[in-house]
């Protein structure tokens, strides 16, 4: 069934060894504007969360849904430091690691173009590198892979209105179907954040190519959802336990560090 609500992710869902056909893509590009001075001298992907760089959190979340096979997508000045933290993947688990460069900050749906041929008319899991995630995405990724039609999102509950106002938020009908992503809505419709972690089937591609770019000059990952939502194809999970955009702003970059300092990440 297209837009249902389903299930809350339940404690301790074991990862799946392995989900065939699903291919990750984890996005660290963009200008990290919001951690300057921080991140003029890094990318923003590459500071450290707890004991490790951010992105490798991102990767780890992928990996443990049973992902085996993954592009991270970045752009700017320090694109080579991934490559000589993460190498060719497999000291963190992947089969094949292989790197997208953005020419241009021009937004997350435009990074996520690039992995067209490597999604190569399969699945993909997109990941945006800065959100750190309590326990596993294996679930979402589980049931997607199951029924692989449009697109199908985690949201987070987030009870302040001016957090909100910094993300996406979904807009729900009467039966809680998603029928609209707001992106840092003035009057947040809901209490749902949309988090970073996307599935879509492959038609996400050709979607991104009918996009044209927001007032602030980006292609849109909202839009993109949108799109899903227009069709009934936009299902959503609702994330349990602590989710967390560490380049929101200083304060909640700190504010991730110190929960994944104090209780760890992408458990169970
Ligand atoms: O973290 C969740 C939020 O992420 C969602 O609630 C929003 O709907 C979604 O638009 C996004 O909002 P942000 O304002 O946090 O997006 P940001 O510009 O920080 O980009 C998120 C990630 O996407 C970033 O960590 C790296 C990647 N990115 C971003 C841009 C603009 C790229 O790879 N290339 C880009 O050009």
């Amino acid at each position: 069934m297209s837009g249902e609500r389903t299930r809350p992710l339940t404690r301790g869902v074991a990862a799946l060894a392995s989900v065939v056909g699903v291919r990750g893509v984890v996005l660290a590009g963009g200008s990290g504007t919001r951690l300057l001075p921080l991140t003029r001298i890094t990318n923003k992907h590459l500071l450290p969360i707890y004991d490790r760089p951010m992105s490798q959190w991102a990767i780890e979340a992928v990996v443990k849904a049973g992902i085996t096979e993954v592009m991270l997508v970045t752009g700017g000045a320090h694109a080579g430091e991934f490559l000589r933290l993460l190498g060719n993947g497999r000291d963190v688990g992947l089969d094949l690691l292989t790197y997208g460069y953005q020419e241009r900050e021009a937004g997350v749906a435009d990074a996520l173009a690039l992995a067209e041929p490597f999604a190569n008319g399969e699945p993909v899991l997109v990941m945006l590198a800065d959100n750190i995630i309590e326990r596993s995405i294996a679930p979402t990724v589980r049931a997607f892979a199951a029924d692989p039609v449009g697109a199908r999102i985690l949201l987070s509950p987030v009870e302040e209105l001016d957090h909100l106002r910094n993300l996406g938020v979904a807009e729900l009908d009467e039966d809680q179907r998603v029928i609209r992503v707001v992106e840092k809505p003035e009057d947040p419709p809901s209490r749902y954040a949309v988090t970073g972690v996307y599935c879509y089937d492959a038609s996400v591609f050709s979607v991104i190519q009918t996009l044209s770019p927001s007032a602030r000059g980006e292609l849109e990952i909202a839009d993109v959802n949108n799109h899903y939502a227009r069709l009934g194809q936009l299902r959503y999970d609702v994330l349990e336990g602590f989710w967390g955009d560490a380049g929101e702003s200083i304060d909640v970059y700190y504010a991730v560090n110190d929960f994944v300092r104090a209780h760890g990440a992408n458990k169970g």
